[in-house]
């Protein structure tokens, strides 16, 4: 069946007493245990015990997951940040060493930068990974993880999956992959090779913005090594009114992401003829410096992520931004609506960018209004501010 398909039908009903259609929300913290022989697993989250070990709306939530990627099992956390500590804490021993791409998340950036060197003793290599050769002279004979995130957020640098699955099980290590800026539909890590892919659920899974979640997927074993640790010891779970609304989402994310890339690439593309615009990057543009792993790896659509800057100095930006109507300033993507922040100069992150970011730039996140809107936005905002 075709992806639309799957993400309507895919999926197990846990329960069917009344003939609902929809799944109901199970709000319990608890559960009637066996009193007939029937085995329990009271450590781990086989069993219907606790809201902690499991629950049926998360497990609704990770089979329809399951059915969408072909991953064999997936786990769901309260925050895409906890379903990443989730890996990194599982899979990474004091004295172990992890290749990180430098462009990520900034909590990752800080996770591998900071805390878990300094308080878990783990070695750290953060580096471009789009540069393949420079992944491979980083593996030693310690590397356990290679976290990749494809595209990277902020920069949408594509990384070659293929490749850098064969470097991480050559050196015995796992290969992680955040494909949030993807999306779900856009890119399958795991057939690229990858161990386990991981997302933000608060962006385009769910893509209504009225809720945070995070899942890992990959095969049953990692999974249940992460979901003894992280979900039932850590206790970072995902709560049932917000596996229900991710669920519900993810029902549309096929016809989402489609919507999505369409005004993300015509939006590019009016950027890129647009002379007020200092740079832009986006995946499916052909100028893009990986647009041919894009296109390898992307099904055809590109996500709706696009990083671009304007000439003219930070005042002239600081107008431009104040001048939107349509596209609102706030952080986080994957949204209805378009969403857009500035990098401004002071950021201390734009060192760990390629050169042409670090004068500052914006990440724009292109919603589902008409792409004429958008770009009609853009273009009034520009004038206004004296840029165009
Ligand atoms: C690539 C990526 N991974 C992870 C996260 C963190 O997700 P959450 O805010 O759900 O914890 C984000 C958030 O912006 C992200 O962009």
């Amino acid at each position: 069946m075709k992806n639309t398909t799957i993400a309507v039908h895919g999926g197990t009903r846990k329960d069917d007493t009344f003939g609902a259609i929809n799944e109901p929300i199970y709000m319990t913290s608890n559960y009637r245990i066996p009193t007939d022989g029937t085995p329990v697993d009271w450590s781990g989250t086989h069993s219907n015990i606790y809201q902690r070990n499991r629950n049926v709306n998360q497990m609704v939530l990770q089979d329809k997951l399951c059915a969408m990627t072909g991953a064999e099992d997936c786990a769901v956390f309260a925050s895409g940040v906890a379903a990443l500590s989730a890996v990194f804490t599982t899979f990474l021993n004091s004295g172990d060493h992890a290749i990180v791409s430098e462009v990520c998340y900034s909590a990752t950036n800080l996770l591998f930068r900071k805390y878990l060197p300094e308080k878990y003793n783990i070695e750290v290599t953060l580096l471009d990974t789009t540069d393949t050769e420079a992944v491979r002279a980083a593996v030693r004979p310690n590397t356990k993880l290679i976290h990749v995130e494809t595209p990277g957020n902020p920069t949408t640098g594509v990384s070659d999956l293929d490749a850098i699955a064969e470097i991480a099980h050559a050196a015995g290590a796992l290969l992680s992959v955040d494909a949030t800026f993807a999306g779900p539909v856009c890119l399958y890590p795991l057939r690229r090779g990858a161990d386990l892919e991981i997302h933000s659920m608060t962006k385009y899974i769910n893509g209504h913005g009225d809720s945070l979640g995070g899942c890992v997927l990959g095969a049953t074993k990692l999974i249940d090594e992460i979901k003894e640790l992280a979900m039932v010891n850590y206790g970072g779970i995902l709560s049932p009114f917000n596996a229900w609304l991710i669920a519900r989402g993810l029902v549309t994310a096929p016809l989402r992401m489609r919507q999505h890339s369409e005004n993300a690439l015509a939006v590019a593309r009016w950027l890129e003829a647009c002379p007020a615009v200092r740079f832009v990057w986006y995946p499916g543009l052909e100028s893009h410096p990986q647009h041919d792993r894009a296109v390898r790896y992307m099904n055809g659509q590109y996500s709706g992520m696009i990083s671009f800057d304007l000439n003219g100095d930070e005042a002239a930006h600081q107008r431009f931004l104040n001048a939107l109507t349509l596209v609102t300033h706030a952080v986080s993507l994957g949204d209805v609506e378009s969403l857009i922040v500035y990098y401004d100069k002071s950021s201390d992150k734009l060192p760990h960018y390629p050169e042409i970011y670090r004068e500052g730039f914006f990440r724009f996140s292109i919603g589902l209004e008409d792409a004429e809107d958008i770009i009609a936005d853009l273009e009034q905002a520009m004038k206004i501010s004296g840029i165009l």
